[in-house]
Protein backbone atom coordinates (compact mmCIF):
# COMPACT_ATOMS: atom_id res chain seq x y z
CA UNK A 1 0.00 0.00 0.00
CA UNK A 2 0.85 3.51 -0.25
CA UNK A 3 -0.26 7.07 0.22
CA UNK A 4 1.00 10.15 -1.42
CA UNK A 5 0.08 13.38 -0.32
CA UNK A 6 -0.46 17.07 -1.28
CA UNK A 7 3.11 16.74 -3.51
CA UNK A 8 2.14 13.80 -5.34
CA UNK A 9 5.09 11.80 -3.54
CA UNK A 10 4.77 8.62 -3.10
CA UNK A 11 4.93 6.94 0.67
CA UNK A 12 5.78 3.64 0.30
CA UNK A 13 5.87 1.32 3.81
CA UNK A 14 8.93 0.00 2.86
CA UNK A 15 10.94 3.13 1.57
CA UNK A 16 14.18 3.08 4.21
CA UNK A 17 16.20 4.94 1.38
CA UNK A 18 15.63 8.16 2.59
CA UNK A 19 17.79 9.78 5.10
CA UNK A 20 15.05 11.86 7.15
CA UNK A 21 14.91 15.20 8.88
CA UNK A 22 15.12 15.04 12.68
CA UNK A 23 11.31 16.16 13.34
CA UNK A 24 8.87 18.39 12.18
CA UNK A 25 5.97 19.46 14.77
CA UNK A 26 3.11 17.17 15.06
CA UNK A 27 -0.35 18.22 16.41
CA UNK A 28 -2.83 15.62 17.53
CA UNK A 29 -6.26 15.83 17.40
CA UNK A 30 -8.16 13.04 18.58
CA UNK A 31 -11.33 11.86 19.88
CA UNK A 32 -14.71 10.31 18.93
CA UNK A 33 -16.59 11.50 15.17
CA UNK A 34 -18.80 14.57 15.50
CA UNK A 35 -16.37 16.45 18.20
CA UNK A 36 -15.57 18.88 15.61
CA UNK A 37 -12.20 17.60 15.46
CA UNK A 38 -12.30 17.70 11.02
CA UNK A 39 -13.11 21.61 11.56
CA UNK A 40 -10.18 22.10 14.41
CA UNK A 41 -7.41 20.06 11.90
CA UNK A 42 -8.27 22.16 8.96
CA UNK A 43 -8.29 25.51 10.59
CA UNK A 44 -5.15 24.40 12.26
CA UNK A 45 -3.36 22.77 8.83
CA UNK A 46 -4.28 26.00 6.77
CA UNK A 47 -3.16 28.74 9.53
CA UNK A 48 0.15 26.54 9.92
CA UNK A 49 0.68 25.28 6.71
CA UNK A 50 1.21 21.93 7.88
CA UNK A 51 0.14 18.31 6.13
CA UNK A 52 -3.24 17.20 7.59
CA UNK A 53 -3.46 13.45 8.14
CA UNK A 54 -6.87 12.45 7.88
CA UNK A 55 -6.65 9.26 9.79
CA UNK A 56 -10.52 8.03 9.97
CA UNK A 57 -10.35 8.01 6.01
CA UNK A 58 -7.77 5.67 5.66
CA UNK A 59 -10.07 3.02 8.11
CA UNK A 60 -13.02 4.10 5.46
CA UNK A 61 -11.60 3.79 2.65
CA UNK A 62 -10.06 0.14 3.91
CA UNK A 63 -13.80 -0.35 5.66
CA UNK A 64 -15.47 0.44 2.23
CA UNK A 65 -13.20 -1.92 -0.05
CA UNK A 66 -13.53 -4.51 1.76
CA UNK A 67 -17.28 -3.80 1.58
CA UNK A 68 -17.61 -3.75 -2.06
CA UNK A 69 -14.96 -6.86 -1.80
CA UNK A 70 -17.94 -8.67 -0.17
CA UNK A 71 -15.38 -9.56 2.71
CA UNK A 72 -17.84 -7.39 5.19
CA UNK A 73 -21.60 -6.73 5.17
CA UNK A 74 -23.57 -4.05 7.65
CA UNK A 75 -23.79 -7.76 10.55
CA UNK A 76 -21.67 -6.35 13.09
CA UNK A 77 -21.86 -9.63 14.54
CA UNK A 78 -20.44 -11.26 11.03
CA UNK A 79 -16.72 -13.41 11.59
CA UNK A 80 -14.39 -11.43 9.40
CA UNK A 81 -11.24 -12.55 7.58
CA UNK A 82 -8.18 -10.68 8.79
CA UNK A 83 -5.82 -11.93 6.52
CA UNK A 84 -8.13 -10.82 3.34
CA UNK A 85 -8.63 -7.58 4.90
CA UNK A 86 -4.76 -7.12 5.24
CA UNK A 87 -4.31 -8.53 1.49
CA UNK A 88 -6.58 -5.66 0.62
CA UNK A 89 -5.20 -3.14 2.43
CA UNK A 90 -1.72 -3.91 1.26
CA UNK A 91 -2.84 -3.76 -2.16
CA UNK A 92 -5.02 0.37 -2.44
CA UNK A 93 -2.69 3.48 -3.19
CA UNK A 94 -3.90 6.19 -1.54
CA UNK A 95 -3.84 10.24 -1.89
CA UNK A 96 -4.67 12.84 -0.25
CA UNK A 97 -5.73 16.64 -1.83
CA UNK A 98 -6.78 19.24 0.09
CA UNK A 99 -9.96 20.75 -1.33
CA UNK A 100 -10.19 24.46 -0.23
CA UNK A 101 -13.82 24.85 -2.09
CA UNK A 102 -15.32 22.17 0.35
CA UNK A 103 -12.74 23.34 3.23
CA UNK A 104 -11.57 19.12 3.33
CA UNK A 105 -8.98 16.36 1.91
CA UNK A 106 -10.38 14.68 -1.51
CA UNK A 107 -9.16 11.26 -1.53
CA UNK A 108 -8.11 9.10 -4.24
CA UNK A 109 -7.92 5.52 -4.14
CA UNK A 110 -5.88 3.57 -7.02
CA UNK A 111 -6.16 6.63 -9.02
CA UNK A 112 -9.83 7.61 -8.91
CA UNK A 113 -11.76 9.79 -6.68
CA UNK A 114 -13.61 8.26 -3.25
CA UNK A 115 -15.97 10.96 -3.06
CA UNK A 116 -18.43 11.75 -0.64
CA UNK A 117 -19.63 8.39 0.27
CA UNK A 118 -16.25 7.87 2.15
CA UNK A 119 -17.89 10.14 4.79
CA UNK A 120 -21.25 8.21 5.60
CA UNK A 121 -22.47 6.94 8.57
CA UNK A 122 -22.42 3.64 7.09
CA UNK A 123 -18.94 3.50 5.75
CA UNK A 124 -17.93 5.19 9.17
CA UNK A 125 -19.07 1.85 10.93
CA UNK A 126 -17.38 -0.79 8.17
CA UNK A 127 -14.28 1.52 9.29
CA UNK A 128 -15.07 0.77 12.93
CA UNK A 129 -15.08 -3.32 12.27
CA UNK A 130 -11.64 -3.72 10.31
CA UNK A 131 -10.32 -1.11 12.88
CA UNK A 132 -10.10 -3.56 15.60
CA UNK A 133 -7.24 -5.74 13.71
CA UNK A 134 -3.66 -5.53 15.08
CA UNK A 135 -2.49 -6.73 11.51
CA UNK A 136 -4.20 -3.46 9.65
CA UNK A 137 -3.33 -0.87 11.99
CA UNK A 138 -0.01 -2.11 12.01
CA UNK A 139 -0.19 -1.56 7.23
CA UNK A 140 -1.27 1.74 8.69
CA UNK A 141 1.08 2.68 11.21
CA UNK A 142 4.48 2.94 9.27
CA UNK A 143 2.28 5.20 6.57
CA UNK A 144 0.95 7.82 8.88
CA UNK A 145 4.38 7.96 10.65
CA UNK A 146 5.83 8.96 7.48
CA UNK A 147 3.67 12.00 6.99
CA UNK A 148 5.53 13.63 10.06
CA UNK A 149 8.45 13.06 8.11
CA UNK A 150 8.22 16.21 5.32
CA UNK A 151 6.52 18.91 7.05
CA UNK A 152 4.55 19.92 10.08
CA UNK A 153 1.57 17.95 10.32
CA UNK A 154 -1.92 17.67 12.16
CA UNK A 155 -3.21 14.69 12.65
CA UNK A 156 -6.91 13.69 13.69
CA UNK A 157 -7.74 10.23 14.37
CA UNK A 158 -8.36 7.85 17.78
CA UNK A 159 -4.74 6.77 17.81
CA UNK A 160 -2.48 9.60 17.05
CA UNK A 161 -1.39 10.80 20.43
CA UNK A 162 -1.22 7.64 21.94
CA UNK A 163 0.18 4.81 19.19
CA UNK A 164 0.88 6.98 16.22
CA UNK A 165 2.94 10.08 17.23
CA UNK A 166 3.58 9.16 20.97
CA UNK A 167 5.96 12.08 21.22
CA UNK A 168 3.86 14.84 19.42
CA UNK A 169 4.48 18.53 20.40
CA UNK A 170 0.47 18.93 21.00
CA UNK A 171 -2.02 16.38 21.81
CA UNK A 172 -5.36 17.32 22.40
CA UNK A 173 -8.95 15.26 22.83
CA UNK A 174 -11.67 16.76 21.90
CA UNK A 175 -14.89 15.06 22.61
CA UNK A 176 -18.70 15.29 22.97
CA UNK A 177 -21.38 14.22 23.97
CA UNK A 178 -23.00 11.07 22.25
CA UNK A 179 -26.15 13.61 22.01
CA UNK A 180 -24.94 16.62 20.75
CA UNK A 181 -22.56 14.81 18.63
CA UNK A 182 -26.07 13.00 17.19
CA UNK A 183 -28.03 16.67 16.92
CA UNK A 184 -24.94 18.25 14.57
CA UNK A 185 -25.21 14.75 12.58
CA UNK A 186 -29.15 15.38 12.11
CA UNK A 187 -28.61 19.10 11.51
CA UNK A 188 -26.08 18.67 8.82
CA UNK A 189 -28.12 15.80 7.39
CA UNK A 190 -31.21 18.16 7.34
CA UNK A 191 -29.23 20.91 6.06
CA UNK A 192 -27.87 18.53 3.44
CA UNK A 193 -31.71 18.18 2.02
CA UNK A 194 -31.50 14.90 3.71
CA UNK A 195 -34.31 13.56 6.26
CA UNK A 196 -32.32 11.68 9.33
CA UNK A 197 -34.07 10.03 12.98
CA UNK A 198 -32.13 11.61 15.62
CA UNK A 199 -32.87 7.94 17.90
CA UNK A 200 -31.45 5.73 14.81
CA UNK A 201 -28.59 8.28 14.66
CA UNK A 202 -28.13 8.53 18.20
CA UNK A 203 -27.90 4.35 18.47
CA UNK A 204 -25.27 4.23 15.60
CA UNK A 205 -23.00 6.65 17.32
CA UNK A 206 -22.72 5.31 20.74
CA UNK A 207 -22.24 1.70 18.82
CA UNK A 208 -18.91 3.19 17.18
CA UNK A 209 -17.80 4.72 20.47
CA UNK A 210 -18.52 1.26 22.64
CA UNK A 211 -16.40 -0.72 19.37
CA UNK A 212 -13.54 2.18 18.99
CA UNK A 213 -13.50 2.83 23.21
CA UNK A 214 -12.91 -1.26 24.03
CA UNK A 215 -10.44 -2.80 21.32
CA UNK A 216 -7.70 -4.47 22.52
CA UNK A 217 -5.75 -2.35 19.60
CA UNK A 218 -5.17 1.29 19.89
CA UNK A 219 -8.37 2.45 21.40
CA UNK A 220 -10.22 5.44 21.44
CA UNK A 221 -8.74 7.07 24.32
CA UNK A 222 -6.90 10.11 25.65
CA UNK A 223 -2.88 10.67 25.76
CA UNK A 224 -1.69 10.88 29.42
CA UNK A 225 -0.66 14.29 28.44
CA UNK A 226 -3.86 15.58 25.95
CA UNK A 227 -5.64 18.38 26.61
CA UNK A 228 -9.31 17.29 27.48
CA UNK A 229 -11.71 19.24 25.22
CA UNK A 230 -15.89 18.64 25.61
CA UNK A 231 -16.89 20.79 22.61
CA UNK A 232 -20.95 19.65 23.65
CA UNK A 233 -21.41 23.34 24.47
CA UNK A 234 -19.18 24.87 22.36
CA UNK A 235 -19.38 26.56 18.52
CA UNK A 236 -16.60 25.37 16.29
CA UNK A 237 -14.59 29.22 16.86
CA UNK A 238 -14.39 28.82 20.10
CA UNK A 239 -13.26 25.43 20.28
CA UNK A 240 -10.44 26.30 17.26
CA UNK A 241 -9.43 29.27 19.61
CA UNK A 242 -9.04 27.73 22.06
CA UNK A 243 -6.98 24.61 20.61
CA UNK A 244 -4.89 27.42 19.16
CA UNK A 245 -4.31 28.89 22.39
CA UNK A 246 -3.09 25.41 23.66
CA UNK A 247 -0.61 25.11 20.59
CA UNK A 248 0.97 28.41 21.21
CA UNK A 249 1.11 27.30 24.93
CA UNK A 250 3.04 24.54 23.76
CA UNK A 251 5.85 26.74 21.71
CA UNK A 252 3.85 26.31 17.97
CA UNK A 253 4.52 29.50 16.20
CA UNK A 254 0.84 30.91 14.15
CA UNK A 255 1.61 34.16 12.36
CA UNK A 256 -1.94 35.29 12.65
O1 LIG B 1 -12.79 9.67 12.34
P1 LIG B 1 -13.67 8.83 11.47
O2 LIG B 1 -15.11 8.85 11.89
O3 LIG B 1 -13.51 9.14 10.02
O4 LIG B 1 -13.15 7.33 11.68
C1 LIG B 1 -13.87 6.22 11.19
C2 LIG B 1 -13.50 5.01 12.01
O5 LIG B 1 -12.15 4.66 11.74
C3 LIG B 1 -13.57 5.19 13.52
O6 LIG B 1 -14.86 4.95 14.05
C4 LIG B 1 -12.54 4.19 14.02
O7 LIG B 1 -13.09 2.91 14.15
C5 LIG B 1 -11.51 4.15 12.90
N1 LIG B 1 -10.33 4.94 13.22
C6 LIG B 1 -9.36 4.35 14.00
N2 LIG B 1 -8.20 5.01 14.26
C7 LIG B 1 -7.99 6.23 13.76
C8 LIG B 1 -8.98 6.86 12.98
C9 LIG B 1 -10.15 6.18 12.73
O8 LIG B 1 -9.54 3.23 14.49
N3 LIG B 1 -6.83 6.85 14.00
Amino acid sequence: MTVSTADNTPLSSDDTSQVKPLRYPVICIDGPSGAGKGTVTWRLAQALDYQLLDSGALYRIVGLKAFEAGLITADTNQTIDETAVLALTQSLEIAFVPNNKSGRVDILVNGEAVGEQVRNETVGGYASQIAVFPTVRQALLKLQQDMATRSGLVADGRDMGTVVFPDADVKVYLTASAEARAERRVTQLLNAGQTADFEAILTTIKARDERDENRTTAPSKPAEDALLLDSSTLDANTVYEQVKKHCQDQGICFNS
